[in-house]
């Protein structure tokens, strides 16, 4: 594995295996990597000639610099597994490459697709992850760039962000991989004492109750299901569910059976922050 931290010997290597024909497949991550990351990454492998990481935690998509602080790091347990699946290229700078300016001013707009769940959550999140993920394919200059659908907002997103600067990659979707007690993966589960980490698949479980009941209650009673259930448990917090079309993310009040529709949650276990969705049509 080709271990670069700074731009300038990223983009010099990038160019000669271009060069020389390679295609190029590309996984940004911000580290504390498990099988939904690797899962992506074999993928990535297997569909490109060469495989680049990018291990970056990225400050500026933090709303809540506790969750920076605390977020898990370990470059070099993050390196082993990464050999493990084969990587060729790893790039992992530090704050002041990416940023060398002293105010990140770039701003985005991506209308709509921001103003709800986890943009309107997290204000100035999705400007942060755009900034970093322009930067990064700027860079790599990868042919195809993956991402898990449990960031389906953000899969949404980076594909507003890819057509509006006009960057010639492909983003490919990758299904969300999940534990075997149906968990999503995340970096944050980590954080779960145990106590809470046994009750988390309790996310997926009600997701999978509300599919279930789609041909006898409305996208508006299922919300109102939905959040009976969790109050039920009072472990969890309810930030928000919502059953919304899967181009635009604007909330879904009746079923149309021709237009996809999913179901969105975020939730605090503790003091983590969880997020799951789920396809209804
Ligand atoms: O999904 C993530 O891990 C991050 O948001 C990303 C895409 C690597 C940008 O920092």
């Amino acid at each position: 594995m080709n271990t670069f931290n700074t731009i300038h010997d990223t983009k010099q290597f990038i160019a000669s295996a271009k060069k020389a024909g390679k295609s190029i497949g590309f996984v940004p991550t911000m580290g504390a990597l498990h099988e939904g990351h690797l899962t992506l990454m074999r993928r990535a492998k297997q569909e490109n000639d060469l495989l680049a990481v990018s291990v970056f935690v990225n400050p500026i998509q933090f709303n809540n610099p506790e969750d920076l602080e605390k977020y898990p790091r370990d470059l070099n347990k993050d390196k082993a597994l990464l050999e493990s699946v084969g990587c060729d290229i790893l790039f992992a700078p530090s704050t002041a490459e990416m940023y060398p300016e002293e105010k990140v001013t770039e701003h985005f707009n991506f209308g709509k697709l921001e103003a709800v769940m986890e943009g309107a959550f997290r204000p100035g999140h999705f400007n942060g992850v755009a900034v970093v993920v322009k930067r990064l394919f700027n860079i790599i200059t990868p042919d195809k760039a993956y991402f898990g659908e449990k960031d389906f907002q953000q899969l949404a997103i980076i594909k507003r962000l890819v057509e509006m600067e006009k960057m010639p990659l492909t983003i490919v979707p990758c299904a969300i991989v999940r534990e075997p007690d149906g968990l999503a993966m995340s970096s944050r589960n980590e954080r779960l004492k145990p106590e809470e980490r046994a009750i988390a698949p309790l996310i997926h479980q009600i997701l999978q109750e509300a599919v279930e009941l789609k041909n006898k209650k409305s996208p508006p009673e299922i919300t109102r299901w939905v959040a009976d259930r969790f109050k039920s448990n009072p472990s969890f917090s309810l930030e928000y569910f919502q059953i919304a079309d899967d181009t635009f993310l604007q909330p879904v009040k009746q079923w149309e059976k021709n237009k996809g529709a999913v179901g969105f949650v975020a939730a605090f276990l503790g003091d983590v922050r969880l997020i799951d969705n789920i396809r209804f049509y």
